[in-house]
């Protein structure tokens, strides 16, 4: 086979040689070069070197010599076209095919070609004759347009035993032909052979050039199997292809978005709805020529598997077959459809929209990867937890390329740590913590908050804490009798929240007062109350929390109070507020996790739990002073 000396330079040019030596040889560079141990003979000390620049790499030691092409020849033993095709594949080249020697396999390779598009128009126009009045009819029960039956170049296989058979010999196809073509089936015993499909739906498939090499047909009736697919044939490998992959390239390079489903009606139903970009395999699991075609269109091909555990089985033997294959910038990203949909169910009954949307949320492999290895799993004991980095640290070492290996590694490790110290100081749950999945109530918690003592001369009265109510009270009325309290708090005043709205509005008229820089005087804070739409409820609040009652309680808001103790005691108040706030959300957050532990609720409860345990020392630290 000869292929073409400007590709190969291409080729050459394209290929990292460092990154390609270094898979397997340590390498440390050295100037413009590269050394290390040479993979070719036995050494001590390194006689190996690799120039990037000239693209070769030669041993002093051994005299071995060569490129990248000679390099994966020698070290994996592939044949020279072999080699190329692997490191084409890798820089998302396509070989170019050039004239095979063997002309007569090549005529005969034709003609299968054309018996298979003679075949395919056949199919379709049977669809559109009688004898396809059934199948128009389910195709337009799916909600299938004209359009997309046109476009997928669909058809229908008569019921008759051997009906293609008879057409296409009449018009001088052999029969030795069609069965190499797998159109027909040639009976062991020697019997006539007959027509493969009989009463299905028809769906062409095309390799990556557009031709037809193979058939998948969808019972329409009671056959034992739903899709009967071609067989293996001189021009179709099952695993080498993808349904649609010839129609999506376009698409999916220019809105750099390819979405892999399950199932040829899932590829229309998302075409007809506006994603031209969705191709499936052929009814197996993903290969890695599959994955290699996907990844030569764009960087983070989408899977989109069903929401059960099939769908589950299937993501993560995807997963585990990309990992060896995984490159610096290639990576999957994984949707989970609700159970029981389908992505044609879906944009059927939800609309495409629905679609995009679980699209923008796929989940990174790195996070499937994750869910899939911690999902289900007891991890109270130290045992457990050793499993799981045991578990992490083997898929680790699938991942072939290194420094996405190393990525990958120092990734699980720092979930691990967090995950972990999350985990174990939590105090011992029991009965329902085991699951990582499962809510665990307050088991997250660092043990219980520090409580301090209510400090006797803080001023306050008793209640205060538990009550959040009567804190806001007591933060607005502290600012209505001592006018002057504003100016050393406004900041907290700004970042306070209050749940009463009218508190809240009196809170917003005293900044805007006191950024406006005019006196603040409770007449003209009733006048800027005015404006409002609570003028009447805040006017009122603001009688209460300056009359003589509220002094009683709280002898820290009388206006005869030392300022500077009102100060203290105001800060007191605000930081226990916002504690209890940030407590609120820390439970939230606790709720949210125990849900459903992923990175983003993990990463919310750790900050918020850093949060409360700061505001803790904060609050309860002042106190004590
Ligand atoms: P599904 O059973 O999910 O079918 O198989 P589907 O595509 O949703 O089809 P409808 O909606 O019922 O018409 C998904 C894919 O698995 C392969 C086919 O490629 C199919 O598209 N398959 C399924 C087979 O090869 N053989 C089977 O018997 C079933
Ligand atoms: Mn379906």
């Amino acid at each position: 086979m000869a292929i073409p000396e400007h590709f190969l330079a291409e080729l050459r040019a394209r290929v990292g040689l460092v990154e390609l030596v270094g898979r397997r040889v340590k390498l440390v560079r050295r100037g413009r070069e590269h050394t290390g141990l040479c993979p070719f003979h036995n050494e001590k000390t390194p006689s190996f070197t690799v120039n990037e620049d000239k693209g070769f790499y030669h041993c002093f030691g051994c005299q071995a010599h060569g490129g990248a092409i000679d390099f994966v020849i020698a070290t994996e033993g592939l044949s020279f076209p072999e080699a190329v095709e692997r490191l084409a594949a890798e820089a998302g080249m396509e070989v170019p095919r050039s004239a095979p020697r063997d002309r007569e396999a090549e005529a005969r390779r034709k003609s299968l070609y054309d018996v298979m598009q003679i075949a395919a128009d056949w199919f379709a126009g049977q669809l559109l004759g009688v004898a396809g009045a059934g199948a128009r009819d389910y195709l337009q029960g799916r909600g299938l347009t004209t359009a997309s039956i046109e476009r997928f170049h669909l058809g229908y296989a008569p019921e008759q035993r051997d009906l293609l058979k008879r057409t296409l010999l009449s018009r001088g196809l052999e029969e030795a032909q069609l069965i190499e073509a797998g159109l027909l089936i040639a009976p062991e015993d020697g019997g006539d052979s007959y027509d493969r499909f009989r009463n299905r739906l028809m769906f062409p498939i095309t390799d990556r050039r557009d031709r037809i090499v193979a058939f998948g047909g969808r019972a329409l009736g009671t056959q034992r199997a739903k899709y009967l697919n071609s067989p293996e044939t001189p021009i179709f490998h099952k695993g080498d292809l993808l349904y649609n992959l010839a129609n999506a390239r376009r698409p999916a390079r220019d809105e750099n978005r390819l979405v892999l489903v399950e199932g040829y009606m899932d590829v229309i139903a998302l075409d007809q709805a506006g994603l031209a970009c969705a191709v499936a395999p052929l009814g197996t699991a993903l290969t890695e020529a599959q994955l290699l075609a996907s990844w030569r269109l764009v960087p983070e091909p989408v899977l989109c598997f069903d929401g059960d555990a099939a769908g589950q089985r299937a993501a993560q033997r995807a997963a585990r077959r990309a990992l060896p294959l995984l490159q610096p910038g290639h990576s999957l990203r994984f949707i989970a459809l609700p159970a029981g949909e389908d992505p044609d169910s879906l944009v059927r009954t939800k609309g495409a929209v629905a679609f995009l949307d679980l699209l923008a949320a796929a989940l990174p492999l790195s996070e499937m990867l994750w869910r899939l290895q911690v999902q289900g799993k007891n991890l109270e004991t130290p045992e457990q937890m050793a499993g799981l980095r045991k578990d992490l640290r083997d898929l680790v070492g699938e991942i072939a390329d290194p420094t996405v290996r190393t990525y990958y590694g120092e990734h699980f490790k720092a979930r691990l740590q967090t995950a972990f110290s999350a985990r174990t100081s939590a105090p011992p749950h029991q009965g329902r913590g085991g699951n990582w999945g499962r809510h665990s109530g307050g088991g997250w918690r660092r043990g219980p908050l520090y409580s301090p003592p209510i400090a006797a001369q803080s001023g306050l009265g008793r209640g205060w804490k538990a009550d959040s109510y009567r804190r806001e009270r007591l933060l607005i009325a502290a600012l209505l009798n001592h006018p002057d309290l504003i100016h050393e708090v406004f900041e907290e005043l700004g970042q306070l929240h209050l749940s009463s709205p009218e508190l809240d509005n009196i809170r917003k008229s005293i900044m805007e007062k006191a950024s406006s820089n005019t006196p603040l005087d409770l007449e003209g804070l009733r006048d800027n109350l005015k404006g409002g739409g609570m003028a009447d409820a805040s006017a009122k609040v603001i009688a209460e929390l300056t009359g003589p009652g509220i002094a009683h309680l709280d002898p820290f808001v009388r206006s005869d109070t030392a300022l500077i103790e009102v100060i203290r005691v105001w800060t007191v108040v605000y930081r226990w507020h916002r504690l209890e706030d940030l407590r609120r959300d820390l439970e939230a957050a606790t709720d949210d996790l125990g849900r459903d532990m992923t990175e983003e609720t993990l990463a919310r409860w750790t900050v918020l739990q850093e949060a409360v345990d700061r505001a803790t020392a904060e609050a309860t630290g002042l106190e004590e002073t």
